[in-house]
């Protein structure tokens, strides 16, 4: 079956290109593809460019569950003047019920999407508004999100604080010790979401992520301790060509989590390529074969569950926008999605087709490996 499709995918591809393949929707598309060994497969989109094409036509063809990328944000949502809006939200829940997809919530708290009048506020009116916002957002969705992302980046080791935490306006105005009780306050207010911790620097093989990935450890062992309703371990892989991967090192921290008892998330992936010095191809190929390394890993541990891209095409990804600093030596923008910016498979989208299609272990609940 599996063997069959790659073989149809190369007819198909050599015959009419992978972009005429995709728009001629012979074959099924990625989301299709990781839906075979029970897993979602999806993007995150903003309201801006996701009704457009070439966006509207891959989503369409490709994505089985959607995240917003800014909208259901804390700071998105409440604007400079006050007020709560929600449309840009609902827009993309919409667009998700629409596309047949599930929906994924990021995030219910945050430091980075913290209104700004409240870096000055009282922990006691901190709290009330932190948990005022959560309850609205989380009841307004309920019954319509598969997996909440309930807190976001918290690990830090570089602050050097003994419990591993990042030092912020969550952890100094709602207090670290306090964080469970954020997906308490979930679970109430959604009980048939999963609700997941999501974090980045977990994934490649340097000194610092493993500091990243021991701290996660032990505080989500804490938390399981004190029987915090916490379902899934979000990765969010914002891959980079110039750090190591090792798949077995990432592949014993899936142990590790899903002795837990929590499922793994991969949640905005995308590979940076600031570093690498080479023509447009080369950078292409590299780029693919971390993709390939790093869904073919994914796919051969049972805890892992879904895996969702970080925006849709080269042209609308977020590591090329005006705020997000790295940048490469020769000006050239980075190419760090499947897609580049007319829309038209790069390597990667190969490359991950055909880890998906090749998946060596599907998704099981409470599955560990043997
Ligand atoms: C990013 C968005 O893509 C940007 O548009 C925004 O300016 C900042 O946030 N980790 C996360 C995401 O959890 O929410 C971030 O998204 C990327 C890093």
């Amino acid at each position: 079956m599996q063997r069959r499709d790659l073989l149809q995918w190369a007819g198909v591809a050599a015959g009419l290109g992978w972009a005429g393949a995709l728009q001629a929707g012979t074959v099924d598309g990625l989301g299709g593809v990781a839906a075979r060994s029970g897993r979602d497969f999806g993007f995150s989109i903003a309201p801006g460019y996701a009704n457009d094409e070439p966006v509207v036509s891959l989503l369409a063809r490709h994505a089985g569950v959607i995240t917003a990328e800014n909208a259901m944000k804390w700071s998105a949502i409440e604007g400079f003047l006050g007020g709560r809006n929600f449309a840009p939200a609902d827009a993309v829940a919409a667009k998700a019920a629409r596309l047949g997809a599930k929906l994924r919530g990021h995030t219910l708290a945050w430091h980075q999407m913290v209104p700004a009048r409240l870096a000055v506020a009282t922990s006691a009116d901190f709290v009330k508004a932190q948990t005022a916002h959560l309850r609205e957002l989380a009841t307004r969705y309920a019954g319509r999100i598969h997996t909440w992302d309930v807190l976001n980046e918290v690990v830090n080791p570089d602050d050097k604080r003994s419990d591993g935490l990042r030092e912020s306006v969550l952890s100094r105005l709602w207090g670290g010790e306090r964080y469970p009780e954020l997906f308490e306050l979930a679970r109430a207010a959604d009980p048939q979401a999963k609700l997941a911790y999501n974090e980045y620097g977990l994934e490649q093989d340097e000194p610092w992520c493993e500091q990243r990935r021991r701290a996660t450890l032990r505080m989500l062992e804490q938390w399981l301790q004190r029987k915090t309703p916490i379902d899934v371990l979000g990765f969010q892989a914002h891959l980079d060509l110039s750090r190591k991967f090792s798949p077995e090192k990432l592949l014993r921290y899936f142990d590790e989590v899903s002795y837990l008892g929590l499922t793994v998330q991969i949640t905005e992936l995308d590979v940076r390529d600031a570093q690498f010095v080479g023509d447009i191809e080369a950078c292409d190929a590299a780029v693919a074969a971390l993709y390939q390394e790093f869904v073919q890993a994914c796919m051969s541990h049972p805890a892992v569950e879904m895996l969702v891209m970080w925006n849709v095409t080269d042209a609308d990804t977020w590591v090329n926008r005006a705020r997000q600093g790295q940048r490469r030596a020769d000006g050239a923008p980075m190419r760090p999605t499947l897609f580049d910016i007319e829309g038209k498979p790069k390597p990667a989208f190969a490359a991950t087709l055909q880890s998906l299609a090749k998946a060596s272990t599907p998704f099981a609940k409470h599955a560990q490996r043997g």
